[in-house]
């Protein structure tokens, strides 16, 4: 069945050409000895060994020293892995972010960066090196055509299968085995240690940490980035403000804290404004000002247009009607912006109320906790 030519493995049987009628398919390897051409089909038709060059062994296949000096690189190689595994756990202690610091920043990522990629690249070098230097090196002719699963072909892929895992030397290798399965078992312990906070039981509960923001009684609004407390009269019929609580920027976790407590201040005639009767006295005078961050999922709502008086959020087109408390009239946010109570000082300059009355932010969270609050 097998045609030999230049040593090369054929696996064909014609008999009569352009038969479509399938035969199952035989090889012969350069050694001289037949296997099986595993699940492969052969049209009676198929193709000849088109003129590719003999087959030449690999060193590792002749020469048992180099043999032995692949299968050490392919080891070290996966405990290089598990090193950089290691290594990135230990630098993500070694190296925190800390608060207000570019350069802790820098350091933690590239440490974790350096032990990251060594872990992959060790690995992904080592699993190519080893298929390339010490599988099975066998060239096989697969004529691709239409198989019908029988069960005979199933049983044959089954014993493919068994023949490919003692080829690979898996059960053979202990050393390899064992790197392998050690590179393996250690490298999502990164992910694990990394991501920890994500664990229900660990991270701080979101509707309690955005029930409080920094907003309190007596706050003056200030502008964004400056801090500059703003004047009712500043504040011109048309115009929006990007307001920060005055005093943020020596709050201890200012970007966390700014995070929650921006604003959205904007002037509108009060005969425009629907207010609710529970958020009367809740403007100055048709200014108002609203959470910035996107109920949907967080985005800040940045775009005010003047005319509708609608505020649309750029992530995923949210618009929110200012003139109706600002709830929801298009798009994916499901509820409306939370209002701050904003009120004016003795010298003019515009006060909070109190803090938000419900929680800024995303709603997807326990909106049933919430609205039993
Ligand atoms: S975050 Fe605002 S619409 Fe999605």
């Amino acid at each position: 069945m097998a045609d030999d030519n230049g040593g090369r493995d054929v696996a064909a049987a014609p008999e009569s050409r352009g038969a479509a009628h399938p035969v199952n398919a035989v090889a012969r390897v350069d050694s001289g000895s037949t296997v099986s051409a595993g699940t492969a089909v052969v049209p009676r038709d198929a193709l000849q060994n088109p003129g590719l060059p003999p087959h030449r062994p690999r060193v590792t296949d002749v020469d048992p020293k180099k043999e032995r000096t692949a299968e050490r690189w392919v080891y070290s190689l996966f405990y290089l892995s598990l090193a950089g595994s290691l290594f990135t756990i230990v630098a993500y202690f070694a190296f925190p972010i800390e608060e207000n610091s570019p350069a802790s920043t820098r350091a933690n990522n590239l440490a974790l960066g350096i032990g990251i990629s060594l872990a992959l690249m060790a690995l992904g070098i080592a699993v190519v090196h080893w298929s390339k230097t010490l599988m099975s090196n066998h060239e096989m002719i697969d004529q691709r055509h239409v198989t019908s699963g029988s069960p005979e072909t199933r049983a044959r892929a089954v014993q493919i299968f068994d023949e490919a895992n003692k080829e690979s030397g898996l059960g053979r290798r202990a050393v390899l085995r064992n790197s392998l399965i050690g590179a393996l078992v250690v490298f999502p312990l990164p992910a694990i240690v990394l991501f920890r906070d994500l664990y229900p039981g660990t991270a701080p509960e979101p509707v309690s940490q955005l029930s409080h923001t920094m907003w309190e009684e007596g706050m003056r609004l200030a502008r964004d980035p400056s801090g500059t407390p703003i004047r009712a009269a500043d504040v011109t019929l048309g115009s929006v403000f990007h307001v920060i609580p005055e005093g943020l920027e020596e709050a201890e976790h200012k970007l966390e804290e700014k995070a929650k407590a921006a604003v959205l201040l904007m002037r509108l005639r009060p005969s425009d404004l629907n207010e609710l009767p529970e958020r009367q006295g809740w403007s100055y005078d048709g200014i108002v000002a609203y959470s910035k961050i996107c109920t949907h999922v967080g985005c800040p709502v940045a775009l005010y247009e003047q005319v509708t008086h609608h505020l649309l959020c750029p992530c995923h087109q949210s618009e929110f009607d200012v003139t109706n408390h600002c709830e929801v009239i298009f798009g994916p946010a499901a509820r409306p912006l939370p209002q701050l109570p904003i009120s004016v000082d003795a010298e003019g300059y515009l006060i909070a109320q109190s803090d938000f009355t419900e929680p800024v932010g995303p709603s997807f969270w326990e909106r049933a906790s919430v609205d039993n609050d």
